[in-house]
């Protein structure tokens, strides 16, 4: 079974969507085996999207994905990566897919309702900043 990292991100969180899009995740057959509620902090946003530090869009992600509480969990199925990131839409919700949870539930690039893990290696890597062993029920 293949592993992946979710985020449900604060718009999505404050709209009240968080249960919503749980259902989806799991209605597809998708396994919750990790999750928590918290606040993202600089440092840990830092660490999680390290490969966007520099661009111009990077105080704007700051700043958003610091602004509110987030659910942080881990998903696990047959082709994990791929199936979630189907399911979340594109990134700009005006080319998202109908039906998907951007389409659904997401406003701007920006303020995009969820983030997911696109390849093992930024899965392995981004469940680590998140989740310790212990924490992850498989
Ligand atoms: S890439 O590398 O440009 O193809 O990545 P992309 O999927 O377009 O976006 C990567 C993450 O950056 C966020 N993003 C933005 N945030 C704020 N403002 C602007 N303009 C903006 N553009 C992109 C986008 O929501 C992605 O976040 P994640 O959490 O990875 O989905």
């Amino acid at each position: 079974m293949e592993k992946t990292l979710v985020l449900i991100k604060p718009d999505a969180f404050k709209s009240h969507h968080t249960g919503d899009i749980i259902k989806r995740y799991e209605d597809e057959g998708l396994q919750l085996l990790a999750m928590r509620m918290m606040m993202m902090t600089k440092a840990v946003a830092a660490k999680h999207y390290e490969e966007h530090i520099g661009r111009p869009y990077y105080a704007e992600l700051e700043s958003f994905m610091t602004s509110g509480p987030i659910v942080a969990m881990v998903l696990a199925g047959d082709n994990a990566i791929a199936k979630v990131r189907e399911l979340n839409g594109k990134t700009d919700p005006k080319e998202a897919a109908p039906g998907t949870i951007r389409q659904l539930y997401a406003e701007s690039k920006g303020c995009n309702a969820v983030h997911a893990s696109d390849s093992p290696v930024s899965a392995e890597r981004e469940i680590h900043i998140f989740f310790n062993e212990a924490e992850i029920f498989d």
